[in-house]
């Protein structure tokens, strides 16, 4: 298959674009990493990607550029955008309405803009924050969207961008990922943060009182979802939750990662995020019916994991230093 990967300079588009690569298919990674609001790791993590074998890079920025090349394709997997709740306020809103909406409105227009027999497949993601603080119970796909910000805001855009691109006659099928976490998360993440902090001996920035609960899943997990929805034709328009089916407490997963890196860390309180939900909690019913996935990896060996990764960035700046 012929694959477009957007955003694959960015942390889960990264790994997508490997895998893909790494299962045989020709894929063409997409991303304006000067977009990223880490440009100098994305540019670096794109240097990377384009070196993979089996992949080409293209710079293209979806809000502006011309998209025919980012369209020919069979499958595009669509995780090009600005992510974040807490960035998404102020000064962010304007990002996450160019980044997410209006880049995403340009791509399923080129694909539309296709003959009808080379329209490509369109994965496109969203995020549990559509849910909002939903009540104590999982969140289904059908339950009612209450976005608390203007990133959550604008990806019920993008989902409705996508329902209406369906029913126009593109496959498109929207993937809500919870708290992804794992190697190369992104710097703003509070697991990237945390272990970061607790690396250097200093307290762990967590915002608010630590007891809210997040479906926190590993981007291994994450992969295995993306290349089973770009692999099927599901129902047109169709959102499915891609999450961790236990919600796990902030506090509770730093005391699993303080016992991994074998350290006391003091907590350093900040003040809550506004629109960040109390609690995430995926149903996976419809991931497995449709995608026969539910995600695996524990908790405390995902952390293992990323702490692996934050470990081995170390040692590559101390060996090149
Ligand atoms: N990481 C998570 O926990 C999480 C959770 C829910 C949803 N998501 C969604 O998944 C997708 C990927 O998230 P991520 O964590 O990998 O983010 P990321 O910031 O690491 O990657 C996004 C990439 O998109 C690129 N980009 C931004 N605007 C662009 C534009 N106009 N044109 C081309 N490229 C552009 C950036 O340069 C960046 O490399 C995003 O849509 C995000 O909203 C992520």
């Amino acid at each position: 298959m012929r694959v477009v990967v957007t955003g694959a300079a960015g942390f889960i588009g990264g790994h997508v674009a490997d895998a893909l690569a790494g299962a045989g298919h020709e894929v063409l990674a997409v991303d304006a990493p000067g977009r990223s609001p880490t440009p100098e790791p994305a540019r670096r993590a794109w240097a990377e990607v384009a070196a993979l074998p089996g992949v080409t890079a293209l710079e293209r920025d979806l809000a502006v550029d011309d998209l025919d090349a980012v369209a020919a394709a069979d499958v595009v997997v669509h995780l090009a955008g600005r992510p974040g709740v807490r960035s998404s306020w102020g000064g962010g809103r304007a990002a996450a309405e160019r980044d997410n909406v209006l880049a995403t409105a340009r791509l399923l227009e080129a694909c539309a803009a296709r003959p009808a027999r080379l329209r490509p497949r369109v994965v496109v993601a969203s995020s549990s924050s559509v849910y909002g603080s939903a009540g104590n119970r999982p969140n289904r796909e059908d339950d009612p969207l209450d976005p608390g910000s203007p990133y959550a805001a604008s990806k019920v855009e993008v989902e409705r961008l996508a329902g209406l691109a369906a029913e126009s006659g593109l496959r498109t099928v929207v993937l809500r990922y919870f708290s992804v976490y794992g190697p190369r998360q992104r710097p703003d993440m509070a697991f990237h943060r945390f272990i970061e902090a607790a690396l250097d001996g200093r307290p762990l920035p967590v915002f608010g009182d630590g007891r809210k609960s997040r479906s926190f899943t590993h981007v291994r997990d994450v992969v295995a979802a993306t290349l089973a929805a770009a692999a099927e034709d599901l129902p047109p328009g169709v959102a499915v939750n891609v999450g961790h089916p236990e919600p796990v407490a902030v506090r509770a997963a730093i005391k699993l990662l303080t016992g991994v890196l074998g350290v006391r860390a003091e907590i350093r309180r900040e003040a809550p995020v506004a629109g960040d939900a109390a609690l995430t909690w995926a149903d996976c019913g419809r991931a497995a019916r449709l995608l026969g996935w539910s995600a695996t990896t524990p908790l405390a060996d995902g952390l293992a994991d990323q702490i692996a990764w934050h470990r081995s960035l170390r040692a590559q700046e101390v060996a090149v230093g």
